[in-house]
């Protein structure tokens, strides 16, 4: 298979971890061969430093030519700590996201047995926990109208929702929890706002259409709280831009690390892979990231283009990877693995096609494993 990506390292750690994600990249279209052009470009602050802007025109409309998108991570101190500032990395982010009409975020939450000890929630509430977010992406109060009054004393955001931008989304929830679990479950505040409504009634006429899917309703405030109790009972959550972004952050801890949550964003036409981890900048440079979000955002676009088999070899490497103690800092103090190593060994898993002699073979990552 051939395909176009275009390959946005971003800021921080961000080109630490595309790096790995490129190495198992690599590793699926040498063992399938298949033939992925890449076309790396600046975004996010690295490319405010150099262009004054954080996407370009000719970025855009490489992402546009492309089939698929590998994203790193983006965002600097620097813009983070000064409002003031009305240039800033997340406006390419959400430019991006909006020029591609990228309007469905999905974000899976699985737990890993090995990781457990990891998590802040006790072991018992982590069995059976697998559940996907669709986050809506391209609305709400992200990109409602924003308003501040001259003398600078009153703002507000304008949060709205038509029923096309809910429906769009919703139905590919719903298929999602068919093939899944058969659970949806939206997350809203319909008690208060007038959108949170609009979703409601939207989602229980398109549920008339999925009577094999279990529909639930949760208020955020009771969700959040519900995910940290009992976050077994959920299958897909589906739910709008603001309130999907707190509750991912919240979900990914369940893991252990954030450091192991992927995501794609989907739409029209290209898509967009990447992990839900943010650009780590104290730790740019060190070999210390963990890439496991990043090369599972690979998986996930071999998913997206249908090479199901593909998409499993990389998971299995990472769960190999995983089984084997080649993990980073943030998962084993004690004795870690670096981040280039971590991905090293995902490549060279899949490149022996995951017939490893392990016993053989371990004895060589201990040497090499040591940062
Ligand atoms: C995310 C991020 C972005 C968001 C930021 C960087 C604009 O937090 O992808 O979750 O809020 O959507
Ligand atoms: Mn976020």
């Amino acid at each position: 298979m051939k395909k176009k990506i275009t390959v946005l390292p971003g800021d921080g750690i961000g080109h630490e971890v595309v790096e790995q994600g490129i190495k198992a990249m690599n590793a699926i279209n040498n063992v399938f061969e298949h033939h992925f052009e890449l076309q790396v470009h600046d975004f996010g602050a690295i490319s405010i430093e150099k262009y004054g802007i954080p996407l370009t025109e000719k970025t855009l409309k490489n992402c546009l030519e492309s089939d698929a998108i590998f994203l790193g991570a983006i965002g600097d101190p620097k813009y983070d700590n000064d409002p003031t500032l009305s240039v800033r990395p997340e406006q390419g982010l959400l430019k991006l996201r909006k020029s591609l009409q990228l309007f469905s975020n999905i974000r899976p939450i699985t737990t890993y047995e090995l990781l457990n000890d990891a998590s802040p929630l006790k072991n018992e509430r982590l069995r059976e926990v697998d559940f996907v977010i669709y986050r809506e992406l391209t609305g709400g109060i992200y990109f409602g109208e924003k308003k501040i009054s001259e003398d600078k004393s009153i703002a507000s955001d304008l949060c709205e929702y038509s029923e096309n931008e809910v429906s769009r989304i919703t139905y590919q929830a719903f298929e999602a929890a068919r093939k899944r679990k058969n659970k949806l479950t939206l997350i809203d505040k319909a008690n208060v706002l007038e959108t949170s409504r609009l979703w409601r009634r939207v989602i229980q006429d398109i549920s008339k259409e999925y009577s094999d899917v279990e529909v639930n309703y949760l208020f955020v405030d009771n969700a959040v709280m519900q995910l940290m109790l009992n976050p077994s009972q959920f299958d897909v959550i589906l739910t709008e831009n603001m309130f999907g972004d707190i509750i991912s952050d919240l979900a990914s801890v369940i893991t252990g690390s954030l450091g192991m949550l992927p995501s794609s964003s989907v739409g029209i036409k290209t898509a967009l892979f990447e992990p839900i981890h943010g650009s780590y900048p104290q730790a740019k440079g060190l070999d210390i990231a963990n890439p496991m979000a990043a090369i599972l955002s690979v998986a996930m676009m071999y998913e997206y283009f249908d090479l199901s088999q593909e998409a499993e070899m990389i998971n299995n490497g990472v769960n190999w990877a995983l089984k084997n103690g080649i993990i980073t800092k943030d998962l084993n103090n004690e004795n870690p693995s670096a981040c280039s190593k971590v991905g090293d060994v995902v490549a060279w898993f899949i490149e022996e096609k995951g017939s490893v002699n392990i016993k053989q073979e371990l004895t060589k990552l201990s040497l090499n494993c040591i940062i």
